[in-house]
């Protein structure tokens, strides 16, 4: 299979509507994201059916729970057949430790992801929650933390990319979201950036959701986003916010 970078968030309610989405998508062309409301609404079936059609699946449950917890649920979303799924860098070295090495034990792994710090807390928030420092420098130390865990890689903004790839160096894997192509409605993300931008900045994967799923014609919307990043740094640019 081609490595395409876009993955699509198939953020539904039922199985219907997200398979029907990707029933007008090319699997050659994207991954996507199977996200907590998909999954507690649909279950394990809704992954097992993307797969049959070819895709490959991103697992975004976020797993955050004592070691033996989450590598025995990192090796059920294996046997489903995900390609990616991630877990918590604040769960802590050993846990993610453990899932790592529960994947290396089975025949054909997914690869394994950590959230660093969700973009939706801020510094004020981590003071409340007793974690006084600034929100960048704990994103740091839990991307630094995954990389010494053996993980592939973080999940990020693409306002971290930069500084991650920098930290990470060019093996570990960098998925972004909040990833807005320039003419497309931001929605409630804030600080987003153009596909092209977030790729220069050196992310791997883009998760992008509505700019595709909700656009009449989804593949026109994602093969728009290719011609962009095929175009590269030329292409129209978001302004800063
Ligand atoms: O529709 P949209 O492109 O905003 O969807 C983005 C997807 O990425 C959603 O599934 C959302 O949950 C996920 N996500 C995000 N920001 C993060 C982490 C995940 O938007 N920091």
């Amino acid at each position: 299979m081609t490595d395409p970078r876009l993955i699509v968030a198939l953020d539904f309610a039922s199985a219907e509507a997200a398979l029907a989405l990707a029933d007008r998508l090319d699997p050659r062309r994207c991954r996507v994201k199977v996200g907590k409301e998909l999954f507690t609404r649909a279950g394990p079936a809704v992954i097992e059916r993307l797969v049959h059609r070819g895709f490959e699946v991103f697992l975004d449950l976020k797993y955050h729970d004592i070691p033996n917890t989450v590598a025995a649920a990192c090796a059920a979303a294996a046997e489903l057949g995900v390609w990616m799924l991630n877990v918590h860098a604040s769960g802590g070295l050993t846990m993610m430790q453990a899932a790592r090495e529960r994947l290396e034990s089975l025949p054909q792994r997914p690869l394994l992801i950590a959230v660093t710090l969700l973009t939706s807390l801020d510094d004020a928030d981590l003071a409340a929650i007793g974690c006084p420092g600034r929100a960048c420098d704990r994103v740091a130390v839990l991307a630094e933390l995954s990389a010494q865990a053996g993980l592939d890689g973080v999940v990020c903004s693409a306002h971290e990319v930069s500084d991650l790839r920098a930290r990470l160096g060019p093996d570990r894997l960098l998925v972004t979201p909040g990833v807005r192509p320039a003419e497309s409605a931001r929605g409630d993300q804030k600080r987003v950036m153009t596909p092209s931008q977030a790729i220069a900045a050196g992310a791997d994967h883009l998760v992008i959701g509505r700019p595709i799923t909700a656009a009449a014609d989804p593949q026109a919307a994602l093969s728009a986003i290719e011609a962009e990043l095929a175009a590269g740094p030329s292409a129209p640019r978001l302004s800063p916010n």
